[in-house]
């Protein structure tokens, strides 16, 4: 996969892509990550990217020549379907669904805004999608491009060490993912489920599944409504609610079997 992102700020990336899974993704070849300086597709000695905005009110605007001087470049020399993604706090909510669409792509172009954002003609113009972080805003589009490309390149075959984690993790089947224990098997006092000793890869296989619909039900009740669920979640989410235990008790995980 190819990901160009358009920025005035191209420093900011310099750490985030040159540690961990990132790193490694680029230097394996699975992914090929460039910045662009958006003060390069200038024409004026100054290099400016932003103006006052039409109507008055506070802050600036960026400008629409150089952003699509800049997109029309990077689209001479990719693929016609390159997604054209301008991050925006009114943009579709990113989340694990659309990620690994994007991890279907070839090539993904990203702008970054900053200031009030970008002019309104820039997104009619070239942008074929708008996609948002969270509901909050953020001073420029730089750490949202760094949480989609985060999510979006583990989910890249050869990403990560071991891939089949992609697929037991929060989200992936619509739910959010079992707890997680490590050694040592006590520690203050707390004890790791015995279940998770016993070396019976079934029954352990069905407790992290009862501890996934639990949790999911405690935490996102939203989630469940649109996760296909087999015939064993529903029994096992029958014995949740009937069971009505609450799930962490000064620390102590409840452990069902
Ligand atoms: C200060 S924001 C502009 C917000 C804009 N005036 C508005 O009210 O919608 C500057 C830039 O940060 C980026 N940004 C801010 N919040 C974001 C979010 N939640 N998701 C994605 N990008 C965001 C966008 O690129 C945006 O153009």
């Amino acid at each position: 996969m190819h990901i160009d992102i358009i920025t005035i700020f191209p420093e900011f990336f310099t750490s985030p892509l040159d540690c961990s899974i990132v790193a490694r993704a680029q230097q394996s070849g699975v992914v090929d990550v460039v910045i662009h300086n958006l003060r390069d597709y200038t024409n004026d000695k100054h290099q400016v990217v932003d103006d006052y905005p039409y109507g008055g009110g506070a802050g600036m605007v960026m400008k629409p020549e150089p952003l699509v001087r800049a997109v029309d470049n990077l689209l001479s020399q990719a693929p016609a379907d390159t997604p054209v993604v301008l991050l925006t706090p009114q943009g579709q909510r990113l989340d694990q669904a659309k990620a690994q669409e994007m991890s279907g792509q070839q090539h993904l172009i990203l702008i970054c805004g900053h200031y009030e954002g970008i002019d309104e003609r820039v997104r009619q113009t070239v942008v074929t999608e708008e996609l948002s972080i969270g509901d909050y805003v953020l001073t420029g589009g730089e750490p949202a491009a760094l949480v989609i490309i985060d999510a979006v390149i583990r989910l890249l075959p050869g990403a990560l060490g071991n891939p089949g984690s992609v697929h037991s993790e929060s989200f992936a089947d619509g739910l959010l993912e079992h707890p997680q224990y490590t050694r040592p098997a006590e520690w203050r006092g707390m004890k790791i489920p015995d279940i998770l000793l016993s070396g019976h890869h079934e029954n352990i296989r069905r407790w992290r599944r009862k501890q996934t619909l639990r949790r999911t039900l405690e935490r996102r009740p939203d989630l469940l409504k649109s996760a296909k669920l087999t015939e064993e979640d529903n029994k096992l989410l029958t014995e949740i609610k009937e069971a009505a235990q609450p799930e962490v008790v000064a620390g102590q995980e409840n452990t069902d079997e």
